[in-house]
């Protein structure tokens, strides 16, 4: 096993390039499944969600081939199975896309209910409700979801609920369906964009990617393209509050400023400075963080995946914050670990209020999901002492090197592995 140990307390100084966007690769790749033809994909994440996506792809058929440490070709041409067992699909939440994909290339999909982040009830009921309005059938049996369609037809779907996994789906499941669909109250994250993007490069006829109506023109079919996937907006986040939380100034490159707005406005209210150019952002910050008030919303609203860092960020502040999250039912499980370094926040219900601390004190810590697994180590970088940071294999589905990146601008980190000591053996 490993864990990651930060020695805290360094100002970090420097420049951190974002590798490619988690959230858009885990929709974009089992978009290729749509098409007749070879997908050349660049600025792949190398993260181990992406790892798990390309492995799915790889086991249905595809034949996939590694260009170099972030360009991926695959071929679905060969890809012979509708059906995603348990064992493939419970790993990560993005799964659930192949239902989608699936259906828009075979008119039927088994796949085991997804897995991913544990924030409470994850439902698909929105999923489900566009691939019927497309006119397929979807029924859960033996603990799989199964679709099937004699054709889909394109149809209107209003979204009850803003969802980004909904949007996506109902776009691939509608991309070669015959007619028009309109999504009406679609998500707006610059991944449903970059997915609208690469679908239109392989021929597709999807406008208004971004906006809250998109509207999907079915083709018969979709040649293979050559595509770059946009920056992680949410990497991106998480090392601007790294400069933050650290006193730092560092310069954040290969990103879409635009994608970051709502970050800089909170980090800026905080009291830090924030400059953009046209692919950075420099974040400099001579100061304790003020207090400010937060809430999560999709996009352009304050990233829910950033929230946890955030926190922590506040966690620091000068006064007191209140973090409301306005996605998720239950996404505060890590403030205990917060705790166990010294922090005071209560959380009631979707809501914490955060005290502000002076100092935060170094403790051993779990990171008990994604991006709460960021947000410890945020804390580690900021805190006295140091803080070891066990489930690591949380925080490597979504930030691509994130020991070397943080080294290399002045970190104190690295990773060690241990034996578990369930074994009865310590760390080495
Ligand atoms: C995606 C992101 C995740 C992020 C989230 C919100 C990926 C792989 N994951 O997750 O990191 O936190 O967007 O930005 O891109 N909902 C329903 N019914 C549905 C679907 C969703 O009620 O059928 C609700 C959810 O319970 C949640 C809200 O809608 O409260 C948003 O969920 P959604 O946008 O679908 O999140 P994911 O796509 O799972």
């Amino acid at each position: 096993m490993e864990k990651i140990i930060v020695n805290g307390g360094n100002a970090l100084s420097g420049e951190i390039c974002i590798s490619g966007a988690k959230n858009a690769a885990v929709a974009i790749i089992p978009a290729v499944l749509l098409c007749d033809g070879v997908c050349r994909i660049e600025n792949v994440p190398s993260i181990s969600d992406v790892n798990v996506i390309i492995r799915i792809l790889y086991e249905l058929g595809a034949s996939v081939k590694v260009i170099n440490s972030t360009t991926v070709e695959i071929d679905p041409t060969h890809i012979h199975s509708h059906v995603l067992s348990a064992s493939m699909a419970s790993k990560m939440r993005a799964s659930s896309y192949f239902i989608g994909a699936m259906l828009g290339r075979f008119k039927k999909a088994r796949v085991a209910p997804p897995g991913g982040c544990d924030f409470g009830v994850r439902p698909i009921d929105q999923h489900i409700k566009g691939f019927e309005a497309l006119g397929a059938t979807v029924t859960i049996d033996g603990g799989m979801v199964n679709a099937h369609a004699v054709e889909l037809t394109g149809s209107s779907i209003y979204l009850d609920k803003v969802s980004v996994g909904a949007t996506v789906n109902i776009m691939l499941a509608a991309v070669k369906a015959r007619g028009l669909t309109v999504i009406e109250n679609a998500a707006r994250e610059p991944h449903i964009v970059d997915l609208a993007n690469f679908l239109n490069s392989m021929g597709a006829n999807i406008m208004g990617a971004g906006t809250d109506v998109i509207k999907i023109r079915g083709v018969s079919e979709l040649h293979g393209t050559t595509y770059s996937i946009i920056p992680d907006q949410i990497e991106a986040g998480t090392y601007m509050i790294a400069a933050a939380i650290t006193g730092g100034d560092l310069t954040i490159t290969n990103v879409i400023p635009k994608h970051l707005e709502s970050i800089s406005a909170k980090l800026i209210e905080a009291g830090a400075v924030v400059q953009e150019y046209d692919e950075a952002v420099r974040v400099i910050m001579r100061r304790r963080p003020k207090c400010c008030n937060v809430l999560t919303m999709p996009h352009p609203g304050f990233p829910t995946d950033m929230q946890p860092q955030m926190t922590t960020l506040l966690a620091l502040c000068e006064g007191v914050s209140v973090m409301t999250e306005g996605v998720w039912d239950n996404r505060f499980k890590y403030v205990d670990q917060l705790t166990l370094m010294g922090a005071k926040i209560k959380v009631d219900g979707k809501v914490a209020i955060i005290n502000g601390v002076e100092a935060l004190s170094a403790a051993p810590v779990k990171a008990t999901d994604l991006r709460a697994g960021a947000a410890m180590v945020l804390a580690g970088l900021a805190a006295e002492g140091t803080t070891e940071i066990e489930n690591v294999e949380f925080i490597d589905r979504g930030y691509d090197n994130i020991v070397e990146k943080l080294s290399a601008v002045g970190a104190d980190i690295r990773r060690v592995t241990y034996i578990d000591p369930n074994l009865g053996r310590s760390a080495v």
